[in-house]
Formats: C-alpha cells, structure tokens, sequence
C-alpha cells in the first residue's frame, strides 16, 4: 500500500492533504510518511530471517526521529562518521547494533567507537588496520573488526555512486585482501569477524549483487582454508528504487538468492546495509511555484526549494517525479524548467516537465525521502526546511525549520563597532 497518493484530487500523505501540510509548516517543507518507512523496512525484514540482520544506513536519512523509530523495530545501524554514531546513541540505538564503514576515520572517531563498544568497525584499508590496533591497545580493548574487500564489480549505475569496480577508492583489493586478512588475525587487539563489500548504490538487479556476494563466500572458503574463520559477512547496501518508471528491483528474488548461497554457511551471519529503500519513497520535498517566467522559447517555473535544499538533481542529474499537489487547479498545462533561487545555472530540480502549474502554486519533489536533507546546505545563506514526520491524521515537527541566528551560530566578528 502507497502511503502517498491522490484522494479526492488533492495529494495526500497517509490522512492529511499535503497542502494542509504546506499551509501549517510553510515551504519548503521536508515531509515523511512514518507508516511508509515502517512497511518500507518489514519488506526487507519478512524475507531476512534471524540470526541475520539489517544495518539501516544512517546516511540516507538521518533524523533523530527516523532512527528512533528504526530503533524501535530491532534495527541495527551502518554509520561512516563518529556524529551519524552520536545520533543512533540519542535516538535510543546500541553501539553494539552499529557497525561502522568509511574511508578515512580518524583517531578520534575510532577511540570513541571503541569506547561505546561498537558493533563492528568495517576496516578500508591495511593503514587503517594499524591505526585500529593502536587505539585498542591503548584503551586495553579488542576492536570486532571486518575488512572490506573491492569485489571488483560493474553495478551498472552513476559513476559517483559505483564504489565496488578497481577503479574506486573503497575496500581492499580482493586480490591484496589475503595478507591483510592474516595480518588482522594476528594483531593483538583485532577480534577479526567478518569480511563486507558494498559495490554501489541505486542498483536496479539482482545480478550485480550476488556476483558479488558469490566472490565473497568464495573468499570465506580460502580465508578457511588459512585457517581463518569468519563469523559474518556484511554484503552492504545499494537496492534501487523506481524514481523513474522501471521495472523495480525484486528484493525478495535478492534476498532469497542470498539465503540460498549461504545455506552452505550455517556458521555465517549474513548482514546489509539497506538506506535509500527503506526511506526514499517515503518523502516529499513540497515547494511553492513564486513565480512563472518565460523567455525566449523556455519556460520556468521559479520555486522556493533549490539545490541547496535537494542536491540531487544538480549533483547527478537525478530525476524526480515533480507534481502538482493539487489536481483541481485551473492552471494549464505547460512545459517548465523548474530551478530553484541559488545563483547558480546548475541549480534545478527538473527539465522540461509537463506540469499544469500557476503563480504560487505548490508542487511535491516525490523520492525526497533518502539523501534529500542529509545532502542539504546552506548555501547563498539559505536556511535549511523544516522536517515533519506525517502518522495517519497527525503530524510533528521532527526539525524545526532553520532560522537566521542557526546559520550563524558560531561565527565572530573581527570587530564590534
Ligand atoms: N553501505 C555503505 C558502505 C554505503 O557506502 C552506502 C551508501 C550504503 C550502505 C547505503 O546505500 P543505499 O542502500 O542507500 O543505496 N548520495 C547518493 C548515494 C550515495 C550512497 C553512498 N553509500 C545519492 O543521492 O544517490
């Protein structure tokens, strides 16, 4: 079931019109469906049977909010910085259900990991290795460690967000791990667990991922085969979803896949690391159209959200669906650019749409729910939207809407008078 959808003409998230929304938190306005998250993650959750676990990935969307209510459903969390672990700790989360990747932690964020007692530290590189081992010997700890090998992979998607082909900057060579993995073996303060890859994101099939998890028990056989014993394997996260109108990734036929090749592996709990599907389709950016403007043969529609709001679009060239809110408007249907107010030709949220659209009008930027506020900035000095969380006919503020003293919090003049 769609928790976002028209009723009687008017768009609509779970009980409240989304213009009723815009009317009482002004725009532009971030606005998630809680019932759509949660259906979001029983969908992996019904085909994921315990031991294994779900890590969401904290990046996608990081609201207090959010993660209290994943908390609340057993969710474990993937964290890449020591702030994403301080927010899984305030909403309620363990260190132990985290387990923590990223290229280039510093010391700092390594030493305040261990001492929360984290899950599992997801090591990139033989460097960061050594530098884990010195921090837990001097806290008189043994770091749970996995390495996270570079399965060499195409996941036919964005060149940004491919991270799992030679090319990138992620992981360990498959073809270097095995030194690294002994090394880990043999370090004193190195509890080694497990092995993880993540080869990308927004990945439409289920071929790219079990290559990959295929080349990954393989590698559990020959770490055995060292006499090394692997407890866990992290396949990552990346699972599409249908911005445009393509046929959807099939999760149960992945993850079922995934179950079957690790029948053979009773010893191996089996993790991923799921973020833009467990919230992408569950958010609406809601933008008001401030002026319409037409010169020479192009037509814009100016809003008040832009990329410092929403950066995809700018970033990737992503495409989001944009729509009117309301269907019963009187306004004729045109063909629009709609840009947003940073001074910048690259700031837009969508070409040459069909929109039937008048002077301060609302639109909804649909799939706002994943990397939408978590990109966000404050350039041109544009304070950042309010967040507000919609559960059947009641909705709450679960960030308030910045104002101009939070964008320069911290800032000193030089002089006074
Ligand atoms: N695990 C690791 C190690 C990751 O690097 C990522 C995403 C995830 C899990 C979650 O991937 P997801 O399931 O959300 O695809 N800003 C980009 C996406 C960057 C993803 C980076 N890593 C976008 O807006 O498309």
């Amino acid at each position: 079931m769609m928790h976002i959808d028209f009723y009687q003409q008017q768009l609509t998230m779970e009980r409240i019109s989304v213009a009723d929304l815009a009317k009482q938190y002004g725009t532009p306005l971030y606005a998630y469906s809680k019932n759509q998250i949660l259906a979001n993650w029983h969908r992996f959750q019904q085909y994921w049977p315990n031991p294994h676990r779900l890590c969401y990935a904290v990046k996608a969307n990081s609201n207090l909010a959010i993660l209290e209510l994943l908390v609340a459903q057993g969710a474990g969390f993937d964290i890449v910085s020591g702030g994403e672990l301080k927010r899984v700790l305030h909403a309620g989360g363990s260190a132990k259900s985290v387990v923590f990747s990223g290229v280039a932690k510093s010391t700092e964020e390594l030493t305040y990991a261990l001492e929360q007692g984290i899950g599992c530290i997801n090591v990139e590189s033989a460097a960061e290795l050594e530098r884990i081992q010195e921090v837990a010997k001097s806290l008189n700890v043994m770091a749970p460690v996995s390495l996270r090998v570079n399965p060499d992979v195409d996941a036919k998607t964005h060149p940004y967000i491919a991270t799992g082909m030679k090319a990138n900057k992620f992981g360990i060579a498959m073809d270097d791990a095995m030194p690294v993995f002994q090394r880990a073996h043999n370090l004193s303060h190195i509890s080694l667990i497990g092995a993880d890859c993540h080869i990308g994101s927004q990945i439409m099939s289920a071929g790219p991922f079990l290559d990959a998890a295929k080349r990954m028990f393989h590698l559990v056989d020959n770490l055995q085969q060292q006499g090394i014993e692997l407890t866990h394997l992290d396949l990552g996260g990346g699972f599409g979803v249908t911005y445009e109108d393509v046929e959807p990734l099939d999760i149960q036929q992945y993850l079922t896949g995934l179950l079957d090749l690790a029948k053979e592996y009773p010893h191996i709990t089996l993790l991923l690391e799921p973020g833009r599907a467990i919230v992408a389709d569950a958010g609406l950016l809601i933008t008001k159209v401030e002026y319409l403007k037409h010169s020479n043969d192009k037509s814009f529609a100016l809003v008040d959200a832009g990329m410092n709001d929403m950066l995809r679009p700018s970033l990737y060239q992503a495409w989001h669906e944009i729509i009117a809110v309301s269907k019963d408007n009187n306004s004729t249907d045109k063909l629009v650019d709609v840009v947003g107010p940073v001074c910048e030709t690259g700031c837009f949220l969508g070409h040459a749409r069909h929109l039937n659209v008048a002077q301060g009008d609302l639109l909804a930027i649909k799939y706002a729910g994943a990397y939408g506020f978590t990109m966000s900035s404050n350039y041109n000095t544009r304070a950042r939207p309010a967040e507000v969380l919609v559960d059947g006919n009641e909705s709450f503020v679960i960030r308030e809407r910045e104002t101009f003293d939070d964008l320069i919090r911290g800032e000193r003049l030089l002089q006074r008078d």
